[in-house]
């Protein structure tokens, strides 16, 4: 038998052939740019100056006098949003400070407002942070139980409050039954019909939460958080949460966390094409950042491996602490 002599034929060569260098980026199925990024951050309504957070080294606190600039750095290295979590002075056991006008969140949102004006501002909208017991909801005392109804109108006032002080888009993560529907109905009646909702549809109850209850200072008292996240072991409730969030109205729906749960990522972009975010928590951010510390992982590969498999799985934005850190990685590329 005669050997092909025109190697064009071998599949694998055509793949060597666009695996040179100069050849690869343009050929490349995924592209990772800072316009895919959403920053958190944390600001502090306890503190004058920045504080960084142990267990996510490299990682701040902000006070509400400072807010404004670091979302201005954050403008400037080309990312397009960020996300603000507070941490108030004030908690009690409803959480009422999470809608108080003059709150940790509308108060950093104005501060933003006022010197940028293309920044995207997502709120996080959560009780947790705002609550003695460190729940995502009202709690019954005597049973130890999350109490959803009732829970869902404080949420709408929460939505209301943040879209008044200047949110682009607000973003619910407590995970209550209802809470899309609950919160759109709320904007809808205050005249906030363009103010658009991204729901935490698919959140698991995980352990890679761990470093943000020391950030944002949203430790339980009691019991956990399974009773209204998800089960690690389910794919299927989580299309099923999903669903559940666009029938309500979510604007966009995300999965979170994101590295362990790639396979869920693209489920869910694949059945319902609804713009999806993927969120890379404090526990992703913390292994790839100890790593890097220890020496046992080189931390640009990891974090632009990270990312660029989040997006190759499905995700249109990604929610990451490597924001700043991957804008301008990629800006040297
Ligand atoms: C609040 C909230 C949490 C996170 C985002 N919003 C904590 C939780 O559900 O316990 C986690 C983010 C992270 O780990 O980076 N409900």
């Amino acid at each position: 038998m005669r050997l092909q002599s025109d190697n064009t034929m071998f599949p694998k060569t055509r793949m060597r052939r666009l695996r040179q260098d100069r050849i690869r980026n343009l050929v490349a199925e995924t592209k990772l740019s800072a316009k895919d990024l959403i920053c958190p951050i944390f600001v502090d309504e306890t503190i004058k100056e920045s504080v960084e957070i142990e267990s996510m080294p490299g990682q701040y606190r902000v006070p509400l006098d400072t807010v404004a600039d670091e979302a201005r750095e954050i403008e400037d290295l080309g990312i397009p949003a960020i996300i603000l979590f507070g941490i108030p002075e004030t908690k009690d056991e409803e959480g009422t400070s999470a809608y108080d006008d003059c709150g940790i969140i509308q108060q950093a949102v104005q501060n933003i407002r006022n010197v940028t004006r293309d920044l995207t501002i997502i709120t996080d909208l959560c009780l947790c942070e705002y609550t003695t017991h460190g729940h995502c909801g009202i709690v019954d005392y005597d049973t130890k139980t999350v109490l959803n109804d009732p829970t869902l109108p404080v949420l709408g006032k929460v939505a209301v409050s943040h879209a008044r002080s200047g949110a682009d888009i607000v973003a619910p993560s407590g995970m209550m039954d209802g809470m899309v529907r609950a919160i759109r109905t709320a904007l809808d009646i205050d005249g906030f019909t363009d103010t658009p909702i991204m729901s935490y549809s698919a959140k698991y109850c995980s352990c890679f939460y761990g470093p943000f209850r020391d950030a944002a200072d949203s430790g339980y008292a009691f019991g956990d958080r399974s009773g209204y996240q998800m089960d690690p072991a389910n794919s299927n409730e989580a299309l099923r949460e999903v669903e559940l969030d666009i029938d309500e109205g979510a604007d966009i729906v995300m999965v979170k966390p994101a590295m362990p749960y790639l396979d869920v990522l693209r489920r869910v972009k694949t059945r319902y094409m609804m713009p999806t975010a993927a969120y890379q928590v404090s526990g992703e951010y913390a292994m790839i950042a100890a790593a890097s510390r220890m020496g046992w992982l080189n931390y640009d590969q990891a974090v632009h491996e990270s990312l660029l498999a989040i997006k190759r799985a499905g995700a249109d934005m990604i929610i990451t602490y490597f924001a700043k850190d991957a804008a301008r990685m990629l800006s040297k590329l």
